[in-house]
């Protein structure tokens, strides 16, 4: 199965520059939108530093007023707990820009897994306009796993990625953990789709998922292919040094 795709890769020196280019496709996605707009963030360590920066930076360049908040994907945990992807957020973000409560639509980790999965779903296809007769996000916030994982999309159940509904229960394959995701229908119907993407020890999977090496058809990220949505991988230095391209590093 080959694909054709169109992607831009943005490769920044540091994560605060990393994340001054996320300002920035905020800035002239969310100020031009007419309404509102309706985002998917991802979880894990690498948001948190880019919440962060907004949070310091970026206060009153954007319409945050706009921003309908929603997850791509949560842990099966309470709201509380420090591995809740919410209270990621919240902490780093939300509560700082004092985003209304009606504004945010986070999944309930603390609910039964399978019912959560269908009342999440039930939720985005209220709330976000279809395109092509599916959900459509303004922008979905990807992360990358060294396993190649996305959302909570595991290499283990890449059969997830293809699942008729919008949101599956998943399961962390080493923790056990039990997960709500977004499934790849939902993904692939964004308008715009971003990987996030620091650190060298991510520098050989995003090489491989970015270059088709070998075995990039058995990675759930590899399967994200915005129908006709856009893709764009912000990667800083280290994360991007096994890319063919030969980054240089300046200075
Ligand atoms: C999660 C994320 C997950 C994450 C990757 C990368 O809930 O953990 O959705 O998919 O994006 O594991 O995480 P880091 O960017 O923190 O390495």
């Amino acid at each position: 199965m080959d694909f054709i795709v169109n992607y831009k890769i943005q490769i920044s020196k540091s994560i605060e520059e990393l994340s001054e280019a996320f300002a920035q496709i905020l800035i002239g996605k969310v100020n031009n939108s007419k309404d509102h707009f309706n985002i998917a963030l991802s979880g894990g360590s690498t948001p948190k530093n880019i919440f962060e920066y907004l949070a310091a930076h970026h206060q009153n360049t954007i319409e945050w007023r706009k921003v309908k908040f929603y997850w791509g994907d949560e842990r099966c945990v309470p709201p509380t707990d420090s591995e809740s992807n919410y209270k990621m957020a919240y902490d780093a973000l939300l509560g700082k820009l004092q985003i209304p409560a009606e504004n945010i639509f986070r999944i309930k980790g603390e609910s039964d897994p399978a019912l959560e999965a269908k009342r999440y779903s039930e939720i985005i296809k209220k709330l976000l306009p279809p395109k092509n007769h599916i959900s459509q996000f303004d922008l979905a916030m990807l992360g990358l796993g060294e396993d190649g994982h996305t959302a909570s999309i595991f290499p283990g159940n890449i059969d997830l990625f293809n699942s008729a509904n919008l949101f599956e229960v998943s399961q962390h394959p080493e923790t056990k953990q039990k997960r709500i995701t977004v499934t790849g229908r939902v993904i692939n119907n964004a308008k715009q789709v971003l990987f996030l993407v620091t650190d060298g020890n991510k520098a050989d999977i995003a090489a491989k998922v970015i270059e088709k090496k070998r075995g990039w058809q058995s990675l759930p990220a590899s399967l994200v292919q915005p129908t006709d949505g856009k893709l764009i991988w912000l990667l800083d230095y280290p994360a991007a040094q096994k890319l063919k391209s030969g980054i240089k590093l300046e200075g």
